[in-house]
C-alpha cells in the first residue's frame, strides 16, 4: 500500500489541475472493498466519528490519539493548510490503515471573501451568481484545507419567522431546486478530487424549514404530498448535480426524527433516487433522538439512526459506544456497519483523498483576491431588489453638495456579512457609510448620524438624526436587523423592524426630503409602516464583504437592480406562513366576500409577493404565445412571450412562468414557478423569450407517490412577478388522444 500511495503522489505532483479526473468508480469500488476487508470493527467505527475542533480551527488532543488508531472518519471546523496537515499526518502516516481524514467546515456563503447570503443570491434569480459565489468560496477553503462544506442548504422555507431562511433559496422548489444544482456545482465541479473544489452536502434532510409557527427545531407536520412536491425537490436536484454527501436533519417528520427516518434516508434518498453517498446526522442530532422521545437511550439511538441510514455521526459518540455490544448482541448487523463505512471510503476516495491528502500550504496566501472582491461586490448588486421607487428618487445624484447617511446599520460591517460567515471577518468589510463616501464626488460632504440601535436605544438619537437631516440634500437610511437575528437558533416572532427604527424613519420621512431606506437584513420583513412614510425602499439582504461598494453601485445608478424576492413578505406576521404556491381553499379569498379564507384585521395578500422587484427602467411584456391549444400528457408545448425595455437606462428583467393544473388528484397551488430568465435590455431593446413546458414541469407527485402529468385543463400566466402577468390556457389530453 505504501509504494502505491508514493505513486500516487508522484503522479499527484506531476498532474496539472485541469488534467485532474476522478478516479474511475470500478477502481473506486475495488479499492472500498479491499480496503473494507482489512478493517477491524473498531476501525470501521472509527470511519462513522466526525469530531468537532476548536471554534478558530485548531484540532484537538484526542484527535491525534484517535488519528494515530485509524479511529477518526473525520472533524468539523479544523481549518488552515498547516493545522489540518498535522491531524492529517496522524491518520495518514502514523495508522495502520493510512486511511485519511476527512475536513469539514461551513462554508455557506463564502470562506473569507464573504459573499451574500444565500437567500440574496436567489433574489438574483440567476443561478450562475450562485455558482460562481461557491466556486470561489470552494478555491479558498480548499486553500485552507477544508475538503468538504456542509452546505448548500437547500431547505424550503415558507415561514419568514425562522432564520434560517437566510441560508436557504425561499419558498419555492422550481427556483431552490435551480440554485441547488448550481450551488453543488460550483463547489464541486465535475469532479470534488481537484484541488480548487471541496465535496458539498445537501442539508438539512428533510423538510427542516417545516418547523411549525418557525421556530427553529420545532416539529413538522408535512404530508407526503407536501414533501415529495414542496420540500425534497431542491434535495434531488442536489442529487441529480452529483452532490457527495447529504446532512440529516434536527427536526422529526410527524414524530419521527430525520435522522432516524428510514422512509427519507433510505427509501427515498437511496431506494428512489439512487444516492450512493453518505449521510452525516446533524449536530448531536443522533444524541437528540433520546431529547425527542423516539428512543429510551443512547444504544437505542445509536441502532435506529444506523440502521435508517446515518452514516456518520457528527459529535455525538454513541455508534462508538454502543456500536460492539449491539453487534455482539446481533441486535444490529454488521452489514449496516460495513454499508456505511462503504459509502464513506467510496466518498474519500472520490474526493481524491488518499491520492492527496495534505494541502498545499502555499495556496492559502491567496485568500481575499481583488478578483474574489470583484465577484462578491457583483454578486451583490445582482442580488438587491428595489421594492419601491416612488417619484424616482432613486438613483441619487452622486454630487449634492449635502448627502446625510443615517441608520445603526450604516457604518456596521458585521451585520453586512450575515449568519455563517465562514473564517470572514468584519474588519474586511466595507460598509455602507465607506461605500457611499468612496462613490460620491470629492464636493459633496457627507454627514453620518446613527439614528437609534438596531434594538432598544433612546430618542436622542432621532434628534440628532433630524438635525443632519434638516443640513442635507437627500437622506440614505439603512435599517434593518443585525448579523445575529437571523440563521441558526434565530428566529423571531416580530418581523417587523426592530427597536425604534420605524419611529426613526417616520420622523426622517416627514421632513419631506428624498429619503432613500436601504435593507439589511436575513429574512423577509413585515415592511407596512416603513413602506407607507418612504419613498424608495432597495433591499439590500445581507451583502456580505463588499456591501458598502455595492449599495453605493445600486443607490447612484451604476448598477441597475434587477433582483426578484425568493420568499414573500407579508404585510403582518400574523399571515405567516406566507407563501405565493399556495391551495386555493373550497373559499378563495375575496376581500369582498365574508365567507372566503381572509382576515378581518388585514388583506390576505402579501405586501410584496414572490418574484416582485422593480428597475431604474420600465419593461412591457407582449404577445404570448403557445405552440399548440393542447398537447397529451408526455407532449411539450413551447411558450413565447416578448420582453421589451421602454424606459431610458439598460435593465434586467426576470421573465417568470407560472402554472396552474386546475383539477388534479391532488389539489395543487394556485400557482407554481415552472420556468424564469433574466435578460439584460438595452432602452428600446426588445427580446422574445421562450419556455418549455414537458412532463417534467407539468407533472407531480400523486397520493400514490408516483410522478405524473394529469390530463385536464392548465392555466398559464408569464409575468414580472408572482401576481398578474400575461395569461393563456391549454388541454393536457389523455395518452394516445
Ligand atoms: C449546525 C447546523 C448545521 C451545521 C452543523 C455543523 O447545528 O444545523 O447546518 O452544518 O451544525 O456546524
Amino acid at each position: 500500500m505504501h509504494g502505491f500511495i508514493l505513486a500516487a503522489v508522484c503522479l499527484t505532483l506531476a498532474t496539472p489541475w485541469s488534467a485532474w479526473g476522478a478516479l474511475p468508480s470500478a477502481d473506486v469500488e475495488r479499492r472500498v472493498e479491499a480496503l473494507l476487508r482489512r478493517m477491524t470493527v473498531a476501525e470501521k467505527l472509527g470511519q462513522l466519528q466526525q469530531l468537532d475542533g476548536e471554534a478558530e480551527g485548531a484540532a484537538r488532543p484526542e484527535h491525534f490519539d484517535l488519528a494515530r488508531q485509524g479511529r477518526l472518519g473525520s472533524v468539523l471546523n479544523v481549518r488552515g493548510a498547516r493545522r489540518v496537515n498535522e491531524l492529517q499526518k496522524a491518520a495518514v502516516e502514523g495508522s495502520r490503515l493510512n486511511i485519511p481524514i476527512l475536513f469539514g467546515f461551513d462554508v455557506i456563503h463564502g470562506y473569507r471573501t464573504v459573499f451574500p447570503i444565500p437567500l440574496a443570491e436567489a433574489a438574483s434569480f440567476d443561478p450562475a451568481v450562485a455558482q460562481r459565489d461557491a466556486a470561489v468560496a470552494a478555491d479558498e477553503a480548499s486553500a485552507a484545507g477544508v475538503r468538504w462544506t456542509f452546505a448548500p442548504m437547500v431547505d424550503i422555507a415558507r415561514d419568514a419567522r425562522w432564520g434560517r431562511i437566510a441560508e436557504g433559496s425561499g419558498e419555492d422548489p422550481y427556483l431552490g431546486s435551480a440554485l441547488a444544482r448550481a450551488r453543488v456545482q460550483g463547489f464541486q465541479g465535475l469532479d470534488y478530487s481537484a484541488p480548487d473544489k471541496v465535496l458539498a452536502c445537501a442539508k438539512h434532510w428533510a423538510a427542516y424549514g417545516a418547523a411549525e409557527a418557525g421556530r427553529d427545531y420545532n416539529t413538522t407536520e408535512v404530508s407526503e404530498s407536501t414533501l415529495r412536491n414542496v420540500y425534497f425537490p431542491p434535495f434531488r436536484a442536489a442529487v441529480q448535480a452529483g452532490v457527495g454527501t447529504f446532512m440529516s436533519a434536527l427536526n422529526d417528520l410527524g414524530g419521527v426524527p430525520s435522522s432516524a427516518n428510514p422512509f427519507t434516508l433510505t427509501q427515498v434518498l437511496r431506494k428512489e433516487w439512487g444516492f450512493d453517498g453518505f449521510v452525516v446526522s446533524d449536530y448531536t442530532s443522533v444524541q437528540e433522538l433520546i431529547a425527542h422521545g423516539f428512543v429510551a437511550d443512547g444504544s437505542e439511538a445509536a441502532r435506529k439512526a444506523l440502521s435508517a441510514g446515518v452514516d456518520m455521526e457528527m459529535v455525538s459518540r454513541l455508534y462508538g459506544e454502543h456500536g460492539p455490544a449491539l453487534f455482539k448482541a446481533k441486535r444490529l448487523s454488521e452489514k449496516v456497519l460495513d454499508e456505511a463505512v462503504r459509502r464513506i471510503l467510496r466518498v474519500k476516495f472520490r474526493a481524491g483523498l488518499f491520492e492527496r491528502p495534505y494541502a498545499d500550504e502555499a495556496r492559502e496566501k491567496f485568500l481575499l483576491s481583488s478578483e474574489n472582491l470583484r465577484a462578491a461586490r457583483e454578486a451583490a448588486g445582482r442580488s438587491m431588489v428595489l421594492l419601491r421607487n416612488k417619484d424616482g428618487v432613486l438613483p441619487l445624484a452622486k454630487d449634492l453638495d449635502v448627502l446625510a447617511v443615517i441608520g445603526p446599520l450604516a457604518e456596521d460591517k458585521a451585520a453586512l456579512l450575515g449568519a455563517w460567515t465562514g473564517d470572514g471577518r468584519a474588519q474586511d468589510a466595507v460598509s455602507i457609510l465607506d461605500g457611499i463616501r468612496a462613490a460620491v464626488s470629492p464636493k459633496t460632504q457627507v454627514m453620518f448620524a446613527r439614528g437609534c440601535e438596531v434594538q432598544g436605544g433612546g430618542s436622542e438619537g432621532i434628534a440628532q438624526a433630524l438635525e443632519i437631516a434638516r443640513k442635507s440634500r437627500a437622506v440614505i437610511l439603512v435599517l434593518g436587523e443585525g448579523p445575529d437575528m437571523s440563521g441558526e437558533a434565530s428566529s423571531r416572532s416580530d418581523i417587523g423592524l426592530p427597536g425604534r427604527q420605524l419611529e426613526l424613519a417616520r420622523r426622517l420621512a416627514a421632513l419631506g426630503l428624498p429619503t432613500a431606506v436601504v435593507l439589511v437584513n436575513g429574512r423577509p420583513l413585515a415592511l407596512t409602516g416603513l413602506a407607507e412614510a418612504t419613498l424608495a425602499l432597495l433591499e439590500a439582504w445581507q451583502p456580505g464583504t463588499q456591501g458598502g461598494p455595492a449599495v453605493a453601485d445600486v443607490l447612484f445608478g451604476g448598477v441597475n437592480p434587477g433582483g426578484k424576492l425568493p420568499a414573500t413578505f407579508p404585510r403582518s406576521v400574523g399571515q405567516e406562513p406566507l407563501y405565493y404556491n399556495h391551495k386555493s381553499t373550497g373559499r378563495p379569498t375575496d376581500e369582498t366576500n365574508k365567507y372566503t379564507s381572509k382576515y378581518l384585521d388585514v388583506p390576505s395578500s402579501p405586501l410584496y409577493p414572490f418574484g416582485y422587484g422593480l428597475s431604474y427602467t420600465d419593461f412591457v411584456l407582449s404577445d404570448l404565445s403557445l405552440s399548440a391549444g393542447s398537447i397529451p400528457v408526455d407532449g411539450r408545448l413551447k411558450v413565447s412571450v416578448q420582453v421589451e425595455n421602454n424606459g431610458r437606462r439598460a435593465g434586467d428583467e426576470v421573465v417568470q412562468l407560472y402554472i396552474r393544473d386546475l383539477a388534479a388528484s391532488v389539489a395543487r397551488p394556485v400557482r407554481e414557478l415552472k420556468g424564469f430568465q433574466r435578460v439584460s435590455l438595452a432602452p428600446g431593446e426588445a427580446r422574445v423569450v421562450e419556455f418549455e413546458l414537458g412532463p417534467e414541469e407539468l407533472g407531480f407527485y400523486a397520493l400514490d407517490g408516483r410522478f405524473q402529468v394529469e390530463p385536464g385543463r392548465f392555466h398559464l400566466f408569464v409575468g414580472d412577478s408572482s401576481v398578474g402577468g400575461l395569461e393563456a390556457s391549454f388541454m393536457v389530453l389523455p395518452r394516445g388522444s
